[in-house]
């Protein structure tokens, strides 16, 4: 599907994963490669879209056109997507961010001594989801998440759309070995206006052009 229907939109998507620090070598992390991101972004650009893709540790070529932005943390992350979201017309988080970061970060690597550590005491980050879809910079922003579910996945999913106040919410079930890093990816799209959209195992570009899809069609007629 190369029909240029997303032109003249601007879209932002956030791939990868957030990385908290603890010290200056180490961090609290999660297994998001960031494919799923950059698929979206790939695709969006091919349907014509301006994109603005916000890369959280993503080691993968930047997609062609695409205006990439890199950050480390969640709260880099949230920084970069309200500043990108001012002006955009659909902002998909695909980025796997992390609920919490540590309180302290330690300027100088941790040592390892004869007592036994102390706990990692955490603080909550943003719900950068939550945040955008309440603010919505301009009037009909499109806003998608994505949520990643190990079991009941529909119903998890539907509480999650609710609480967050996206427009969509893309949810698939997970597993150590499911998703993470893998070049394919089956999911539902579920819609607040009721819609449930199921996308076959397939590339994660598959998935990405089904998303754009519902995207479009919330859009409407394109403008002018
Ligand atoms: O609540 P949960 O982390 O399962 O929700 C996943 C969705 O919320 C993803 O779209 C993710 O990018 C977004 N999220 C966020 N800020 C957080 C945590 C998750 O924007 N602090």
């Amino acid at each position: 599907n190369q029909a240029p229907d997303l032109a003249g939109r601007h879209i932002v998507v956030s791939a990868g994963g957030t990385r908290e620090p603890l010290d200056p070598v180490r961090f609290l992390g999660n297994r998001s490669s960031g494919k799923q991101g950059y698929a979206l972004a790939r695709t969006a650009l091919a349907r014509g879209a301006r994109v603005t893709l916000i890369a959280a540790n993503v080691g993968l070529p930047d997609p062609a056109g695409a205006d990439v932005v890199p950050v480390g943390t969640a709260v880099e992350l949230r920084e970069a997507v309200v500043k990108a979201a001012a002006d955009a017309d659909c902002v998909v988080m695909a980025a796997a961010v992390a609920d919490f970061r540590p309180v302290a970060y330690a300027g100088g690597k941790i040592k390892k001594t004869d007592a036994e550590p102390d706990p990692v005491a955490l603080v909550k980050n943003p719900d950068i989801l939550a945040e955008i879809s309440r603010e919505r910079a301009r009037p009909g922003q499109i806003v998608v998440g994505f949520a990643a579910e190990t079991d009941d996945v529909l119903a998890h999913g539907r509480a999650k759309l609710a609480r967050k106040g996206c427009d969509l919410l893309v949810v698939n079930e997970v597993g150590e070995t499911r998703t993470f890093g893998a070049d394919g990816n089956e999911a539902v799209i579920l819609g607040a206006d009721g819609g449930e959209a199921p996308v076959p195992f397939g590339p994660k570009e598959d998935l990405a052009d089904a998303v754009w899809d519902r995207v479009a069609a919330l859009f409407g007629p394109p403008a002018g």
